[in-house]
């Protein structure tokens, strides 16, 4: 997901090419608007943190770019790969929140963090395809 930092700054063509030049392919993408009770049970495992009230403000502020690509192997572990750690202070020059982004809370971009919730996810968004 190109978060609404990336599609707002106009990078949701720049992050889904550093995906695809990986040789990620694009399975499906659509820009949405997402409702409070869509992000909240998206983002289920982190409620009660001090960091979710701001997490679902900021992902529902505006649309964001929800996507599935396809990969070889171990898709999801290349993507995150890509992404960089998810403090941009901390990631690493090369990945996409290394290069573009500054601050936690606008780190520009999700992806799935196992096959499992991938698979979740993709329900989540796309349940033709899950
Ligand atoms: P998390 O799943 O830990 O990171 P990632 O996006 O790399 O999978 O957290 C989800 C999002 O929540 C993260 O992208 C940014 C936000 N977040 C904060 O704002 N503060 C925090 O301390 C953490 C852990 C996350
Ligand atoms: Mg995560």
């Amino acid at each position: 997901m190109v978060k609404p930092d990336g599609v707002e700054r106009g990078l949701t063509g720049e992050i889904l090419a550093r995906l695809e030049r990986k040789g990620m392919r694009l399975v499906a993408a659509e820009l949405r608007l997402l409702d409070r009770d869509l992000a909240e049970h998206h983002y289920a495992e982190h409620v009660g943190r001090p960091y979710f009230e701001g997490l679902v403000d900021f992902i529902t502020r505006s649309p964001v770019l929800v996507a599935v690509v396809e990969g070889p192997e171990d898709t999801w572990r290349v993507v995150r790969a890509l992404m960089g750690a998810t403090n941009p202070a901390e990631a690493a020059p090369g990945t996409i929140r290394g290069d573009l982004a500054t601050k936690m809370a606008e780190n520009l971009i999700h992806g799935s963090d196992s096959a499992e919730s991938a698979l979740r996810e993709i329900g989540i968004f796309f349940p033709h395809l899950a």
